[in-house]
């Protein structure tokens, strides 16, 4: 029998090879730091649970989760225009963030090894995860005939340096919402099984259990380091590492809404569901988290959400660069009005802080 192949709506580097989508400041990121304050870093007060989540990590309870089963094995040329668009790009969206945790985890396991052992090897081993996730999303997009060239994407991508502790905050938050973004479309398509389009859901149960694990390892790295969490500096940067995940997610997600419509899901709810889960799930280790339950929070991000839209009109229309920019002004001005009032909100103070 002769496949029929698609001609795809993507560009391609190479027959096959998608070009990696253009870096904005809403897409995934790639994350350097530096190493050698890691190194010096005293971790003695938590040892003790670092460890502990070390023979986690080695137990690998998912080493034969990520196997492609029969039900892979099909044609999903009926996934087809807009939906078939959405969700190539939301698995070169994951593959990316998962690759990008792999490259910098595995950096950090590299340059520890000789200094903190134990450290190192929850790195690598952090790092086999999520180079078995980056995998298996790539693996699916071929199944869309495009995959990655994630080598290429590891010399081409430009790396953001951030001090160790805004690794920790980033890295945290970043797992933690993305243990409750998996969970929540694992339990959501549990529920709804007509709304299944494509097998690698039901892999999303398992798989968000090394997302929490990995969350939970930084939580104890941040607790091992009790000045990340204790000061007025941490509070601030807490505050604004949550707003900025919030609404880098919740302006992505509600940009592509179609795709959480093809799987049965409510972008907004969803979204809304996510930061509330994640924000409970950060007051047990963050000293401060946001209101996200005050209406203002909401109404604000909204505002943000309908500049966003008219900044990629602006972006699509045919008006010449210097127009465009300036046409733009206003949005970003407003935008970034409305976030600043965000991250001035009163936030919800955590009693029991470091201490648990
Ligand atoms: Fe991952
Ligand atoms: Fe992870």
């Amino acid at each position: 029998m002769v496949s029929t192949v698609k001609k795809s709506d993507f560009d391609e580097m190479r027959p096959g090879i998608k070009t990696p989508s253009k870096e904005t400041l809403l897409t995934p990121r790639f994350y350097t730091t530096d190493f050698d304050e890691i190194a010096k870093m005293d971790i003695s007060v938590n040892e003790d649970e670092l460890q502990a989540i070390l023979e986690e990590f080695r137990a690998d309870y998912n080493q034969k989760h990520f196997v492609r089963d029969a039900e892979f094995e099909q044609s999903w040329d009926h996934i087809d225009g807009e939906s078939r668009r959405l969700f190539v790009e939301f698995l070169e969206r994951s593959c990316t963030a998962e690759f990008s945790g792999f490259l910098l985890y595995k950096e950090l396991g590299r340059r520890l090894k000789k200094t903190s052992p134990l450290l190192a090897e929850c790195f690598n081993l952090m790092s086999r995860d999520e180079a078995r996730h980056a995998g298996f999303l790539n693996k699916a997009m071929s199944d869309f005939n495009l995959s990655l060239d994630l080598g290429f994407l590891t010399k081409s991508r430009k790396y953001t340096f951030f001090k160790p502790k805004f690794i920790f905050y980033a890295t945290y938050l970043s797992e933690k919402i993305g243990y409750w973004r998996y969970i929540t479309i694992y339990r959501h398509l549990e529920q709804h099984p007509e709304d299944r389009i494509y097998p690698i859901f039901r892999f999303f149960e398992n798989w968000c259990q090394d997302e929490n694990r990995h969350g939970d390892f930084f939580d104890a790295m941040m607790r091992a380091v009790p000045e990340t969490l204790n000061d007025w500096k941490a509070r601030l940067w807490c505050r604004f590492f949550l707003l900025s995940v919030f609404a880098t997610m919740y302006l992505n997600d509600l940009q592509r809404s179609g795709f959480y419509e093809a799987i049965g899901l409510n972008a907004r709810d969803y979204d809304r569901h996510v930061i509330e889960k994640t924000n409970e799930t950060a007051g047990r280790v963050f000293p401060i988290v946001l209101d996200v339950k005050n209406p203002e929070f909401y109404n604000r991000l909204e505002t943000c959400v309908q500049h966003n839209e008219k900044l990629s009109e602006i972006s699509q229309s045919n008006a010449p660069k210097p127009l465009q920019l300036l046409q733009k002004l206003p949005h970003f001005a407003s935008m970034g009005w409305n976030l600043v009032k965000l991250y001035f909100m009163k936030p919800i103070t955590m009693e029991q802080g470091v201490v648990r």
